[in-house]
């Protein structure tokens, strides 16, 4: 079978890092009782009015096809949303949308990159970036997020990678998996490096509306000077609990949107316009289920730093957003991969760090997702095994 190169390119990613995931999921398909924290999904049901939104849009025939640049009522919605949040003016011109976040960032990602050029991501990473990367031919090119900084993409570390093939700098804030946000001077120096050296800047931007009481949210958008550079993708996913919707958009300059046009047509043929008309009025509601989420996750992760920190000689780093923690296993002599398998004997399933890049190699990701009565199981079990296991 002849296959093209982007296949090979994209061939060995993925599957290996989702080992100790898959195998909880078996263990428990035989009733192994094993709680489960790898990966992270809005613990919550769409609200009902978001399902009669999708249903009552159904019922009035919005079922067949739309334009490629999203539906005007959306794109109106995002634009008033957007002009209200970021503090600059957006038009419909400046979005278009696309099946969730994902579909977004690989369509921009192809807006922007290709074969020769190389792309600045922090490592660790969500783990579908490198395969956006690779898939449009250019090459990633890892700037490590170091716990004494927070886990924060530093101005210092990109510079220190920028070569004249550099095309654009992948940002994540709130970022997964460390729960990290950029900071307003963070994102300045980061955007005086992209001017410097004519970089775009795309901003993944998916967890925005799960940011903690104590922290504050900037978007590289805000910042007028980086207008014509800053492309953001975001969605439903996570702020709605919304995932299976498959509803994002990107953010960015009316003219990058307008030559991305004929590629998210190629791809896409258009949006569903029920799917759109559900989302509009997730945008100008705001989230019913976003403020309850970020209570439980908060509270969670506290518990998980209060637990661990006092009982354990294990390390939480305290995320500022999103529905996961870290947690450094270096106490008990294992790295995360072989921690993570061996806290899965003991009941508990997480990633290991590894999962996520080259520099979370002592750490694991918890997922804050799961309910109290399971979390509190799950903190139990980790306990008794640090204790068991601490050098
Ligand atoms: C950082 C990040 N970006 C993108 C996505 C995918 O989002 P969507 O469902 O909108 O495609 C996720 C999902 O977990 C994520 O964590």
């Amino acid at each position: 079978m002849k296959t093209t190169t982007v296949t090979k390119r994209l061939a060995g990613l993925g599957g290996v890092k989702w080992g100790v995931y898959r195998k909880a999921r078996e263990l428990n398909q035989s009733g192994a009782g094993i709680v489960e924290m790898t990966i992270g999904e809005p613990d919550v049901a769409v609200s009902d009015a978001l399902i009669d939104a999708t249903i009552a849009a159904l019922q009035a025939g919005r079922t067949g096809y739309s334009n490629g640049r999203g539906e005007a009522g959306l794109l109106d919605a995002l634009a008033e949303r957007y002009s209200a949040t970021r503090g600059r003016d957006f038009r419909p011109g400046n979005f278009l949308c696309f099946p969730g976040t994902q579909t977004a960032l690989f369509a921009v990602m192809a807006g922007v990159a290709e074969a020769g050029d190389e792309v600045l991501v922090g490592d660790p990473m969500y783990a579908t970036y490198e395969g956006v990367v690779r898939a449009s031919g250019a090459e990633m090119v890892a700037v490590p997020l170091r716990p004494e900084h927070g886990f924060r993409m530093q101005a210092a570390d990109i510079a220190a990678r920028i070569t004249p093939r550099s095309r654009a700098i992948l940002l994540t804030t709130p970022h997964n998996p460390t729960g990290a946000i950029l900071t307003a001077e963070d994102i300045a120096r980061i955007g005086q490096l992209a001017i410097a050296h004519d970089l775009w800047i795309i901003s993944d931007e998916v967890y925005e509306e799960l940011v903690f009481d104590d922290a504050d949210f900037t978007s590289p958008l805000a910042d007028p000077a980086l207008a014509d550079r800053v492309v953001a993708v975001s969605s439903i996913s996570k702020s709605h609990a919304a995932p299976g919707f498959r509803s994002g958009w990107c953010a960015g300059p009316a003219a990058f949107c307008e030559a991305l046009l004929p590629y998210s047509e190629t791809m896409l043929f258009g949006n569903q316009p029920f799917i759109a008309d559900m989302t509009e009025l997730a945008i100008r509601r705001g989230s019913e289920a976003a403020p309850a989420m970020v209570e439980r996750f908060e509270s969670r992760a506290h518990l998980l730093a209060d637990r661990l920190t006092t009982e354990t000689a294990l390390t939480v780093h305290r995320p500022a957003a999103g529905m996961f923690a870290l947690v450094n296993v270096s106490a008990t002599g294992l790295d995360g991969e072989a921690y993570a398998w061996d806290l899965l004997q003991a009941g508990v399933a997480v990633m290991p760090g590894s999962a996520f890049g080259d520099n979370l190699n002592d750490w694991v990701r918890v997922a804050l997702t799961i309910s109290d009565t399971e979390f509190a199981t799950a903190l139990d079990r980790i306990v008794d095994h640090a204790k068991k296991n601490t050098r």
